[in-house]
């Protein structure tokens, strides 16, 4: 069975090469499927064999609670950095001087992520350490083990000691849905895909961080005696050995051909998967690198150009405020339409009134819009002298723009909210917006123009609304809306329409209390801590009875998200609906079939807990049930191990003891949780 094991893991790593590395695929994605849920079912039944390099090991699942600091073996210095190409020419020169040869210079991307050190020994990735001060950064393994295009272990002739450096990073598109996700559970979105990059590497979860969707380019290799003379080498060396190398390199002989290279990238870098802030100009040569060394902080024989960040100015036309599902109020500039690196421009998020006061905003104002490592355009700034002398300041609204609410602010915070939660159609239809989504209640069949018109009829206010929809409520429904072409066109809802729709919504009744929990809409409650809460609390009643302390008990919930549940539970509206939600049917307990673990870590072993521990005893028993474990009330020579606490029964320690059984102390179990 190793040998099946060992061979599904290669022939599994082979094909993630080709697709990751090689952008190459050889299998359909069924194929692969099928032998990955192959080597899943063996690695279940033989955990002994599960090989480190297995590409099931990179979904994560893994917790790490505070990362270690890590000593780098060469230290990690910084780039010097020039925004004028004159610079970049007087760099030249000192090389050329110091030197006194000619020098071939290789130019790559400069990567606008987070700076990673990948050590290899004997060909599997031992560390994963970040920069940290350059000296020692922190140790990241579990989490960079999530990133696909990052081998685990190599193939072909290489080094016995290894080390690759990078750049984390997420692609445009990873980061756009990480950020809808995020608005979704009324959480701050990322500024910038380079701050959720570094935030995603220091997840405690590693499974959390697998569902991010990292990426990385690499720009370094490093050993004693690599077998490469120059850096551009290095990279036929990578790809022969696993690694996926950067699509855009260049040798450059001239600074002709430095300075063009330059041109092209700041023009083009809008059509790249992810942000760039520059290009890096590195001499070729290693030997040469090595005679021109490095000063304290940067090496002398490389520098970074960054681009400059892209502007443009353009009359401020109005200011709209709109309402979320959450209630916070979000300013948005309408701005006369511009076109900035490659994009018209015509809204900016002002984000909060801080924004508003801090540029002192004024009716008609000339605004600088920049576009730098962001995808969202921002405002930088304003041209004071185009003000019209007699444009009035911008002031945030007072109330609420769609229900007339008195706006409140909470102290320490810079958001603005509506309170009217129950009574404003932004916030409502947002709710239910939510609800119906892909990954709560699924139901496709409902989108937010029925939600609309649905909402606008007086048909549903709360979710549980969607469950006493009949077809006599629906059928002939009608809304005008006005066509691109601008004519007037009138939808009703025919009877085909009308059975998806209350088909779909029957069919949600079988969507998993964790997804329910997650649809329900708690502030601060995602997907991930839905999942946590389902399975501690297993059923509404005793998650809703649970007090502030004995939320903070489940993985993941700080004040903030217990005091969050405990306010949804004493909110009259809420209990309403779920009770009515319970009764249509929809699943407000785990069903014990569709709860799946928490990590296979303790699969097929049978486990006896016994004296008292930090936490209550039942609770040592769930953990072992979401870890895979079985917990078993007597110790015999089928028991794997003891959990030892405090006051251990000494009968118990002695069988164990005589049927040879080991016994871990708490630490020693969370340890192998970990
Ligand atoms: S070479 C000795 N190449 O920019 C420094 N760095 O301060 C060698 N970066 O921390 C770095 N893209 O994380 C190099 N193509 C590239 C890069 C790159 C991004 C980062 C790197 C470094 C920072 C420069």
């Amino acid at each position: 069975m190793l040998d099946r094991i060992k061979d599904l893991t290669a022939q599994l790593n082979r094909h993630n090469y080709n697709y990751y590395v090689l952008d190459n695929p050889t299998v359909s994605d069924y194929e692969f499927d099928k032998l990955l849920e192959e080597l899943m079912r063996l690695e279940k039944e033989y955990p002994d064999f599960i090989q480190p390099d297995s590409p099931t090991q990179r979904v994560g699942g893994e917790i790490t609670k505070q990362f270690t600091a890590v000593a780098h073996v060469f230290p990690m210095l910084s780039l010097a950095n020039t925004y004028s190409v004159e610079e970049i020419e007087d760099f030249d020169k000192r090389v050329q001087n110091a030197l006194l040869q000619k020098v071939e210079y290789v130019c790559e991307l400069k990567y606008d992520g987070v700076a990673i050190s990948l050590v290899y020994e004997k060909g599997r990735l031992l560390r994963a350490v970040t920069r940290g001060d350059g000296i020692q950064g922190d140790d990241v393994t579990q989490n960079v083990k999530t990133i696909k295009s990052i081998p685990l272990k190599l193939f072909g002739d290489y080094p016995d000691f290894l080390e690759v450096r990078g750049e984390i990073l997420l692609t445009h598109q990873a980061f756009e849905k990480l950020n809808a996700e995020r608005e979704d559970i009324g959480e701050q979105a990322f500024a910038n895909p380079r701050n959720a990059a570094s935030g995603s590497l220091k997840l405690q979860d590693s499974s959390e961080v697998a569902k991010r969707g990292l990426d990385c380019r690499l720009y370094t290799a490093l050993g004693e005696n690599l077998p490469v003379k120059t850096h551009f080498e290095s990279f036929t060396k990578l790809k022969e050995w696993g690694f996926r190398i950067p699509d855009v390199l260049q040798k450059c002989n001239s600074i002709e051909e430095i300075k063009t290279f330059i041109t092209r990238w700041d023009a083009e870098r809008e059509q790249l998967l992810f942000d760039i802030d520059g290009v890096v100009i590195k001499v070729n040569d290693i030997f040469q690198q090595q005679q021109l060394g490095a000063t304290a902080k940067n090496p002398r024989w490389a520098i970074a150009y960054k681009f400059k960040a892209k502007r443009a100015l353009t009359p401020l036309l109005s200011v709209d405020f709109q309402v979320g599902r959450t209630g916070v109020v979000t300013p948005v500039a309408n701005l006369q339409p511009v076109l900035l690196a490659g994009t018209v421009v015509k809204r900016a998020s002002l984000h909060n009134n801080d924004i508003i006061q801090q540029f002192d905003i004024h009716e008609n104002d000339w605004l600088y819009v920049e576009k730098g490592g962001e995808i969202i355009p921002k405002i930088v700034g304003v041209e004071l002298s185009k003000r019209l002398p007699a444009a009035q300041k911008i002031t945030f609204v007072s109330r609420c723009p769609f229900c007339n609410a008195v706006l409140v602010q909470k102290e320490g915070e810079a958001a603005i909210y509506c309170p009217n939660e129950w009574g404003c159609p932004p916030q409502l239809k947002g709710k239910l917006e939510h609800f119906i989504s892909r990954k709560a209640m699924h139901i496709d069949s409902l989108g937010e123009g029925k939600i609309e018109m649905l909402f606008d009829n007086g048909l549903v206010k709360l979710s549980a609304d969607f469950y006493a929809l009949k077809p006599e409520h629906l059928l002939g429904l009608e809304k005008r809306i006005m066509g691109e072409d601008g004519a007037e066109r009138i939808i009703s809802f025919r009877e085909k329409t009308v059975e998806n729709m209350l088909a779909g919504i029957e069919q949600s009744k079988n969507i998993s209390f964790e997804r329910v929990l997650f649809a329900v809409g708690i502030r601060y409650v995602g997907e991930t801590t839905a999942k946590k809460l389902a399975r501690y609390f297993k059923n509404v009643d005793a998650l809703a009875a649970a007090s502030k302390e004995e939320l903070k008990a489940v993985d993941d919930v700080g004040e903030q998200v217990a005091e969050s549940i405990v306010q949804f539970f004493n909110t009259v509206e809420n209990l309403e609906n779920v009770v009515r939600l319970r009764e249509a049917g929809v699943q407000f307990e785990v069903n014990a079939a569709t709860e799946q673990p928490l990590s296979h870590i303790l699969d097929g072993k049978t486990i006896v807990v016994s004296g008292v521990f930090s936490i209550p005893r039942d609770e040592m028993k769930q953990k072992i049930e979401l870890h895979g474990g079985k917990n078993s009330a007597s110790i015999s020579k089928n028991t794997d191990f003891v959990v030892a606490g405090d006051n251990m029964g000494p009968e118990k320690r002695k069988k164990a003891e005589k049927l040879g059984v080991a016994i871990l102390s708490e630490g020693e179990f969370e340890n192998l949780l970990c």
